[in-house]
């Protein structure tokens, strides 16, 4: 019995999708890949009733579905936007029983999954109940809502030595920054960018693509970034 589980287990794939802000030409072909290759895809909807009639999350789902010319069992979550923990234990134990019946699922999320998007807390509650399932697990990056703005504006985010600020309207507690430090110059000491949660990007995406959970110490290609994540106790 133990080996059945776990063979069904080590099968299964969760993917974690960014739709963009609202156009389902905004998707990438990530998302639609994903779309394809899953069983079942969990649709977050404000509605206690699990009806859809307001979510633009499955207006996006169900036009990229009929673009694609396919069928796939859809799984309201109820995501009530409250901030309780309560509640992301319940949506993730959606998307656990989910991942248990259908194998391989998606769940959804508006604009980038890395911008104020529920499904770190998600995946952090998914690691705890299941390691395997947090480790099939893959995030699909999206357009954000602001990066649609600009282009909808066409007025740039930042040019030259200019600076992009993200600030939440209404904190609840104090706010913590996360940096996106880019652009830096071939051979440069990192030292200068101080300490902290630390990850750097090299050529992401492509075949020489490095990703190392720290800060490393020269830079020795123009296509690198980092990241000095806010500190949290979670995600
Ligand atoms: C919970 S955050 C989600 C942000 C999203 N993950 C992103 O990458 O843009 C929701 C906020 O994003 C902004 N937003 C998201 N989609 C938008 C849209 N289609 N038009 C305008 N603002 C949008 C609004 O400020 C909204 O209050």
């Amino acid at each position: 019995m133990q080996n059945i589980t776990k063979k069904k287990t080590m099968n299964s794939k969760l993917y974690m999708v960014s739709l963009g802000p609202g156009d389902v030409e905004l998707l990438t072909l990530k998302a639609l890949n994903a779309f394809k290759d899953c069983e079942a895809i969990c649709v977050p909807t404000k509605s206690e009733n699990n009806s859809f009639d307001k979510s633009i999350s499955y207006k996006i789902v169900s036009e990229a579905l009929e673009l694609l010319n396919i069928q796939k069992t859809i799984v309201p979550v109820y995501s009530p936007m409250h901030f309780i923990e309560k509640d992301w234990d319940n949506e993730a134990k959606i998307i656990l029983d989910s991942l248990d019946k259908y194998k391989k699922v998606c769940f959804v999320t508006l604009g980038d999954a890395g911008v104020y998007s529920s499904i770190y807390y998600l995946l952090h509650r998914i690691k705890e109940a299941n390691e395997e399932y947090y480790l099939n697990s893959e995030v699909i990056a999206g357009v954000t809502s602001f990066s649609a703005a600009s282009a909808k504006a066409k007025k740039a985010l930042c040019l030259g030595d200019e600076q992009l600020i993200i600030k939440p309207i209404n904190p609840r507690k104090n706010v913590k920054t996360t940096e996106i430090l880019m652009r830096p110059k071939i051979g440069m000491d990192t030292k200068e960018l101080g300490e902290g949660d630390f990850y750097t990007f090299e050529n992401l995406y492509l075949s020489n693509e490095i990703i190392t959970p720290s800060k490393i110490d020269k830079v020795t290609r123009y296509m690198t970034l980092f990241l000095k994540f806010a500190q949290r106790d979670q995600g």
